[in-house]
């Protein structure tokens, strides 16, 4: 069975359990007999991992326009080294972040001094035609996840209020695509939540995945 892959995304703020939930979720796919592909953003080809070290580790100046750019040549890289020689080699692609990443933490700066539209549309533009089929927006206060952070990157390092700001960014955005994106209360349970992923999952998949998936 194999034909356009179903990308799913996950996304949220630093410490939104993001990362746990999609850990859960490829753990839940292994059990089927879909053939997957799991990557994660920014990183998963070696120039992209070069690129993150600068993006998280580096401290010097970064331009939020560079910036932005930054994260999009990891992901062209990445669409073009590992999902789009695929050519539906694979029936569903998991990505721990993807653009929608860019258009909130990149977007949300009020110094990019870009016009909105044209960002969206040359972030959107840059993956390729590559688009989610399904986007998890893990959905938390800042002071409740950057406390359960772990690594001290430069985004960490940034004030509350720029997290807060994110935190919004994505919710705008789950109202824009309504149909893509699903926000998801990160409060509850780890339990709690990936069994609300996988239900959700469940029902958005295209329905020749049911006989692959065990109930
Ligand atoms: P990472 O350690 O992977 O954080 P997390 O586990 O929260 O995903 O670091 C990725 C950081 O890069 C995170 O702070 C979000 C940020 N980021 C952007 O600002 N724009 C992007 O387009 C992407 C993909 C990530």
């Amino acid at each position: 069975m194999k034909k356009k892959p179903f990308i799913v995304s996950f996304e949220g703020i630093e410490g939104s359990g993001k990362t746990t939930q999609f850990n859960d979720f490829l753990r839940r796919l292994k059990k089927s007999r879909l053939s997957v592909l799991a990557l994660r953003e920014p990183g998963s080809t070696a120039l992209g991992e070069k690129v993150r070290n600068i993006l998280l580790n580096s401290y010097c100046k970064i331009d939020p326009l560079t910036e932005t750019l930054l994260f999009c040549a990891a992901r062209v890289q990445m669409i073009r080294e590992k999902i789009l020689p695929l050519k539906g080699k694979v029936d569903i692609i998991v990505l721990d972040r993807f653009f929608d990443s860019t258009l909130a933490y990149q977007g949300s700066n009020k110094n990019l001094d870009l016009d909105y539209k044209y960002f969206e549309k040359m972030v959107i533009g840059l993956a390729l035609g590559v688009e989610p089929d399904l986007t998890f927006v893990f959905d938390l206060s800042p002071g409740v996840s950057l406390r359960r952070k772990r690594d001290k990157d430069r985004f960490f390092m940034k004030k509350i209020q720029f997290h807060r700001g994110v935190r919004l960014f994505y919710r705008k955005l789950a109202k824009k695509f309504p149909r893509r994106i699903v926000v998801v209360d990160a409060a509850k349970s780890r339990g709690d939540v990936s069994k609300m992923v996988w239900e959700k999952f469940l029902k958005k998949c295209p329905k020749r995945f049911s006989s692959y998936i065990r109930p």
